[in-house]
């Protein structure tokens, strides 16, 4: 599939402190939802919505996501001599051959703006993905691919958009809109704002599609909400100068880097999979909460 965004930038230099211990040693984007780590649905929605080069942002402990989508030479060979094709396949799999990975090291946890800004060398002067593997969208047609034909459409960002509970707009990017030809254009954009100001109850949920001018904002913004460079505050600037949309997208989304997200997200992904979802299933009944 061809696409007018071909490059999705993946920050993944967070500590994941959510999850600690866990996530002592190995990166939060590494926990398995059934048999795949976060990390790898994204990458997917990515490659399935026409994007061909990845873009991730690393920092300290972040190498199993660099091996993951490296070839494994050992395993491969093992796996091959013992005739397993079928396991061998979804090792050799994990990314198309006509994909590309870029790894650039944050040096320093300056936020998610920064860790965009640090992106700007591989991504030029075109427009961009930003996927946040943390919110699992699981979706027939998947949620990047859905924001991508709204920017085929427009040619403006568009940023993916869910109603969350009034009392939770402190953990989100928060927005106000406008209608502007049937779309939500966005008027107002809050780094976690308490509920008593929150602008609405529709959040930024981690998909984004942004035109390059974000560089411009994003290298002069100062640090914001949590002493962060913050990406909605350069998207702030940003819609000062250019419209962006703000998309509700079709799927059911996972708040994974939290705990009851990340489980919820494990019941239903198991019940789905060809091989846990009838004895999950049973297992869930046998309970009978
Ligand atoms: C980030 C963004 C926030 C957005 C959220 C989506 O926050 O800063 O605007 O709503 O992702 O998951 P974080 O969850 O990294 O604190």
């Amino acid at each position: 599939m061809s696409s007018l965004i071909k490059k999705a930038v993946f920050p993944v230099a967070g500590m994941g402190s959510r999850f600690l211990p866990a996530t002592k040693a190995n990166p939060k984007e590494m926990l398995p939802i059934v048999d795949k780590p976060l990390i790898q649905y994204a990458v997917e929605e990515a490659v399935e919505a026409g994007c061909t080069e990845l873009v991730f942002i690393t920092g300290r402990h972040k190498r199993s996501i660099e091996d993951h989508f490296d070839k494994a030479y050992e395993l491969e060979n093992e796996l091959a001599i013992r005739n397993k094709e079928k396991l061998l396949s979804c090792v050799q799999n994990v990314v198309p051959s006509n994909v590309s990975c870029i790894y650039i090291r944050q040096s320093e946890a300056l936020g998610l703006g920064h860790a965009v800004l640090c992106a700007k060398p591989a991504i030029g002067n075109e427009p961009f993905a930003v996927i946040l593997a943390d919110d699992l969208i699981d979706a027939p047609k998947g949620a990047l691919r859905q924001m991508i034909e709204v920017y085929e459409q427009t040619g403006v960002s568009v940023l993916g958009v869910e109603e969350v509970e009034k009392s939770q707009t402190g953990s989100y990017g928060i927005v106000a809109t406008g209608e502007l030809d049937g779309r939500q254009r966005i008027e107002n954009i809050v780094e976690k704002p308490h509920p008593d100001v929150a602008p609405s109850n529709l959040a930024v949920v981690g998909r984004y599609i942004l035109t390059p001018r974000i560089f411009e904002f994003l290298s002069t913004i100062r640090r914001g909400a949590g002493g962060e460079i913050q990406l909605t505050d350069a998207i702030a600037r940003l819609l000062q100068y250019e419209t962006v949309i703000a998309y509700p997208f079709d799927g059911k989304r996972y708040d994974c880097g939290s705990k009851i997200g990340y489980l919820q997200a494990t019941v239903d992904l198991g019940l789905k999979h060809p091989e846990t979802g009838d004895a999950l299933r049973e297992y869930l009944r046998s309970l009978a909460l």
